[in-house]
């Protein structure tokens, strides 16, 4: 027996068959413990002899068995070591890298392409107050207009100011031409200046709106210029020469159509010639008209609120949907899909940095 178990032990391949082997031996109804009941009924005299040989062989198993089972959970614990090393020298894996939104991007070829032209940036802020988002910009109080764009209103403070989100980003000008920006809320905004003024002011904007062409919030850029003797060819001319440059093409052919805005008399929209006929609109030639901005003549008004003289001065103003240029350019079917954060519309659509 004493031999068998030894071998037994000795061949055991993991913890769980030496266990095994020792409930077979040493538990309850185990061979070694059923030697051990034999003694009871034997003979003072066999007992003497066969107790120590019994109770040896116990014991010689008890040890072998504790033995062996030290080196199987060494051998256990060095095979894991060696499964869960880290190798060290492994290359790490890469990380994934964000991208530049195309309203930025855009917003960016823009801001350049005026640059160069001799234009400032300014900016304003999001939250306006009714009087330089309507009032000051000549719409008449309770006027439909300020309905027709859909604004978002806060609840009237305790002065009873009733602020809003800026429906456009025209009361920029405002900001830009008063003299004192007061209540300005950060060094960044324009501070009133003396004409001659040339800003383009891009940010954000916001109508209760939603459909495919249209966000509840969205990107619009401004322009406005205000010298003597400012007239609407300086206005055909700098919006033709914006918009070849941002399309990338030699020329582009114009088209003013008769339009009402309060803030600006005469008012137009300005339509430019492409092409449909490919699925795709390109930009420059062709036979189709595609509207593309909103501008006009700065009204007398809205110079005399601002403290300009529109006697001295003169000026002209434009606005442009950037989310829009941004899907002329680059091909993007759907307004919505530009605010999802879908990280796999922004990593085919956006731009390395
Ligand atoms: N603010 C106008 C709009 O959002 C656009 C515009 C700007 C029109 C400047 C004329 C002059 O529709």
């Amino acid at each position: 027996l004493e031999a068998d178990l030894s071998a037994q032990i000795a061949a055991a391949a993991d913890v769980a068959a030496l266990e095994a082997i020792r409930v077979a031996a040493l538990g309850k109804s185990g061979s070694i413990s059923g030697l051990l009941k034999t003694l009871g009924s034997m003979s003072p005299d066999e007992r003497k002899a066969a107790g120590p040989a019994i109770n040896g062989l116990r014991d010689r198993v008890q040890t072998a068995i504790g033995g062996r089972k030290e080196s199987l959970e060494a051998a256990e614990l060095d095979a894991r070591l060696a499964a869960e090393r880290l190798d060290l020298t492994l290359p790490a894996p890469a990380r994934r890298r964000g991208s530049v939104h195309p309203t930025m991007q855009v917003m960016d070829e823009m801001t350049a392409i005026f640059a160069e032209m001799g234009f400032q940036v300014a900016e304003g802020p999001d939250i306006e107050t009714d009087f330089n988002n309507f009032t000051a910009l000549n719409f008449p109080e309770k006027h439909p207009a300020r309905e027709m764009h859909d604004t978002f209103f806060f609840n009237p403070g305790p002065d009873g100011e009733r602020k809003l989100l800026r429906t456009h980003t025209s009361p920029v000008q405002v900001r830009a031409m008063k003299k004192t920006n007061e209540g300005a809320p950060a060094p960044w905004i324009a501070a009133g200046t003396e004409p001659p003024i040339r800003i383009v002011v891009p940010g954000r904007t916001y109508r209760c709106d939603s459909d495919a062409t249209h966000t509840p919030m969205f990107h619009q850029m401004e322009g406005l210029v205000i010298d003597k003797g400012i007239h609407m060819g300086h206005l055909k001319w700098t919006l033709e020469t914006f918009i070849a440059r941002f399309f990338e093409v030699d020329s582009v052919v114009s088209r003013f159509r008769p339009h009402h805005f309060p803030f600006t008399e005469p008012s137009a929209e300005m339509d430019i010639g492409c092409d449909r006929s490919g699925g795709e609109i390109r930009i420059g030639a062709g036979s189709d008209w595609l509207e593309i901005l909103g501008c006009g003549m700065v009204h007398p008004n809205v110079l005399r609120f601002c403290g300009i003289d529109p006697d001295v001065y003169q000026g002209f103003a434009f606005g442009m949907g950037i989310d829009r240029l941004a899907m002329l350019k680059y091909g993007m079917p759907d307004l919505r899909d530009m605010f999802d954060s879908d990280t796999r519309w922004l990593s085919h659509y956006g731009f390395s940095a």
